[in-house]
């Protein structure tokens, strides 16, 4: 017989044949089974081979009843891979897929009244706050929205000026404390809430009043890799399907959007397929110390997720910055030491970005450009360079993730890591 009780951290029941488990996270179980049911707060479950008994701490008595996830157990294996995340990495072309076809089920849960937000708001933390940012600029371009990005440890602390704002939830685990928090903060104030995660009936999903699943499958790495894709895509989906309803774009600018996402499906399988020239430029990344990730307008998010991805599983210093902003402090920082990670997109920052890779330069710093395939500019001021197959280049953060992900892949490796367990993280992050 076992005994657990719930109280604000997660819990989840499996049931096998014969037996039964208790964990924090179904991840942990899709070894021995695929039926679960979450705890909530409060309540207290006696578990025995053949039967379940939850009541709450009043003493009532509770009915709810295990449901199957269609994940397996070769989900919860690395099939051949030497780790979860470059598993994960790999795993993208799919999980992007599947988030793109699943798209269709997932805003027919889109009501009506959701439109009539005056701003949308959204809260996430660490890859998912990255996410976030990339979607900013995607609602105020489909939408026109105003659209504000909260860390969700923050959210508590700022003052609400508009009470009709749409607060969008994103946490992939559906686990994450302060996201909850800042969920339950977000309805007390009276606000409509909309959850994104990974995992169907976690936490999250029974804050929020509406969900949507981004259906990239178990990620069991603690770096967010194919989550944090799907969700930048699932942003692209979500802004766009806004726009078109409220008016703001046509059913032809909606249909382009969906099918841009499929050029950036066959981009990411492009760059999936030949990655020698990452891993070399890895190798030399791995010897140093500190680095600079740096980007303009809808690729700044992604030079911050970069940086992070670089320190959480190699633990180098690494910090995301808009490049414009590097001459207001960092560029004193810079030596031949600190190599700079320029991510260059074919858009209205191009001259700007080039202006930079210039800057850094002169200041002996290596530069590693990250570019769009056929560029004949940025080989003026550096040697170092990786491209990424041509697409609209308001879609290029999901292709040139993946480049940055499979960097600090290969850093890591090349150093030593613990790759899927970095030191001091947790997957789910369950204290405020
Ligand atoms: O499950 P969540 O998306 O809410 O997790 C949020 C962060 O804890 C998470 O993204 C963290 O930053 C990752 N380890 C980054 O790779």
């Amino acid at each position: 017989m076992i005994v657990s009780a719930r109280m604000r951290s997660p819990m989840v029941l499996g049931k096998g044949v014969n037996e039964g488990f208790v964990a924090s996270d179904v991840t942990a179980l899709l070894k021995y089974t695929n039926r679960f049911l979450y705890m909530e707060d409060g309540e207290i479950a006696t578990l025995t081979r053949d039967n379940l008994h939850i009541e709450t701490l009043e003493g009532k008595t509770v009915k709810r009843a295990f449901t199957s996830v269609d994940w397996g157990e070769e989900d919860a294996e690395k099939g051949g891979f030497d780790h979860f995340m470059i598993k994960e990495i790999f795993e993208q072309p799919q999980s992007l897929h599947q988030t793109l076809t699943g798209w269709r089920s997932e805003e027919e849960r889109l009501s009506r009244e959701l439109l009539s937000a005056r701003m949308m708001r959204v809260v996430a933390c660490g890859t998912s706050y990255h996410a976030g940012l990339v979607g900013r600029y995607l609602f105020e371009k489909f939408t026109k929205l105003p659209t504000q990005v909260d860390m969700a440890s923050e959210y508590r602390y700022a003052d609400s000026t508009l009470d009709d704002s749409l607060v969008l939830l994103m946490t992939q685990s559906g686990e994450t404390a302060d996201t909850i928090a800042a969920a339950r903060e977000a309805r007390r104030r009276g606000m409509r809430t909309i959850a994104m995660t990974n995992v169907v009936g976690s936490t999250i999903t029974r804050e929020s009043e509406t969900s949507l699943y981004l259906r990239s499958g178990p990620e069991i790495g603690v770096a967010a890799s194919k989550t944090f894709t799907s969700q930048v895509m699932m942003m692209y989906l979500l802004s766009s399907h806004m726009g078109y309803k409220m008016g703001r774009i046509s059913k032809g600018e909606y249909d382009a959007v969906q099918t841009n996402l499929r050029h950036v499906i066959r981009a990411v399988g492009g760059i999936l397929n030949d990655i020698s020239r990452i891993k070399e430029q890895a190798k030399w990344l791995s010897e140093a110390r500190d680095a600079f990730y740096i980007g303009r307008y809808i690729n700044f998010p992604t030079a911050l997720e970069g940086a992070l991805k670089m320190k959480e599983i190699s633990y180098i210093h690494c910090e995301g910055y808009p490049a414009g902003e590097l001459k207001h402090g960092p560029l004193a920082l810079l030596t031949e030491e600190t190599p700079i990670i320029a991510i260059i997109s074919d858009d209205h920052t191009y001259e700007k970005m080039l202006g930079n890779v210039g800057e850094c330069s002169a200041r002996s710093s290596p530069v590693l450009a990250i570019v769009p395939e056929g560029d004949r500019e940025v080989k003026r001021y550096t040697d170092r360079i990786i491209t990424y197959p041509r697409i609209d280049p308001l879609f290029s953060p999901i292709p040139i993730s993946v480049i940055l992900q499979l960097l600090a892949y290969y850093a890591a490796k090349e150093r030593g890591c613990e790759i899927d367990k970095p030191r001091n993280l947790a997957k789910s992050v369950t204290v405020e």
